[in-house]
């Protein structure tokens, strides 16, 4: 379990995440939503580290990550997968030898070992074919399952992800997000994910945050997303015309009982 307890971070004074509190659970796909520009990213790298909050706490299992010694957080850091947005695979390694980067960079293990592991990740992505291909060779979608390969190689307790599907057709960002929610299963993970898709709110929403210019505007679950009265909330989810037309059917359902 990560827990987030009143997080403020400003940049030149502005304020960009105001007092953000929320636990994001373990087996669990735990989803961060809201618009363009509301804070998602700002506040996903402040929970990895990447940036520090000017107050606040953030707990992984009980560990203050703000207050860690080198050798703990480094410990933590080994516990954490991260899906950034866009793929980044190293464009002169093949998809094996990506998977096996941190591997070879946090391992050590013998190269053997550390080939079967990559190798694995790979078959659990479907995707031990293109292991000896160039990321240039392969689609979006491949090097995504790549990527997730990649993330999930030293077998992390976290799972980070911006925006995984950004950039993929809706029938591989399903196949994507399922992946993501079944892999998160399989191995207990707590897994966050930045994402204004309303197909994944649906499909994965498992816990959701709602933010708005950096505050925590609705918390729920993809079930309550669609019968809550918040504004906002039904702002963000009715822009989409889907979500427009379930609305309405309901209503009219609704009418004739
Ligand atoms: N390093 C930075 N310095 C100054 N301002 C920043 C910095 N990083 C982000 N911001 C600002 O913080 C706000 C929130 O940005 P953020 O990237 O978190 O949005 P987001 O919700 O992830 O949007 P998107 O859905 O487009 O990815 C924006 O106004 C952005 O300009
Ligand atoms: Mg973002």
């Amino acid at each position: 379990m990560v827990e987030v307890k009143h997080i403020i971070k400003s940049f030149d004074g502005r304020v960009i995440l105001n007092d953000i509190s929320a636990i994001f659970e373990t087996g669990k796909t735990n989803l961060i939503i809201g618009q363009s520009g509301s804070g998602k990213t700002v506040l996903l790298k402040t929970i990895i580290g990447l940036l520090r909050p000017d107050s606040g706490q953030i707990l992984y299992d009980g560990r203050n990550f703000v207050g860690l010694k080198k050798r703990e957080l480094n410990v933590l850091r080994r516990e954490m997968g991260m899906l950034f947005q866009g793929s980044a695979l190293f464009d002169s390694m093949t998809v094996l030898e990506n998977v096996m980067f941190p591997l070879d960079m946090f391992s050590s293990d013998p190269y053997k070992e550390r080939e079967k592991r990559a190798m694995f990740c790979l078959e659990r992505v479907n995707l031990p074919d293109a292991a000896h291909l160039y990321p240039s060779e392969i689609s979006g979608g491949m090097m995504k399952r790549a990527a997730i390969a990649r993330a999930i190689a030293l077998n992390p307790m976290y799972l980070f992800c911006d925006e995984p599907n950004s950039g993929l057709d809706p029938k591989t960002s399903l196949l994507i997000d399922d992946l993501i929610h079944d892999i998160t299963k399989d191995y207990k993970m707590t897994t966050i994910i930045n994402t204004h898709d309303m197909n994944s709110v649906m499909n994965i929403g498992e816990t959701i945050i709602f933010i708005k210019e950096g505050v925590l505007e609705w918390r729920g679950t993809s079930d309550e997303v669609i019968s809550s009265n918040n504004k906002a909330l039904n702002d963000f989810v009715f822009a989409s015309d889907l979500f427009r037309k379930v609305k309405e059917i309901e209503g009219q359902e609704q009418e004739k009982k």
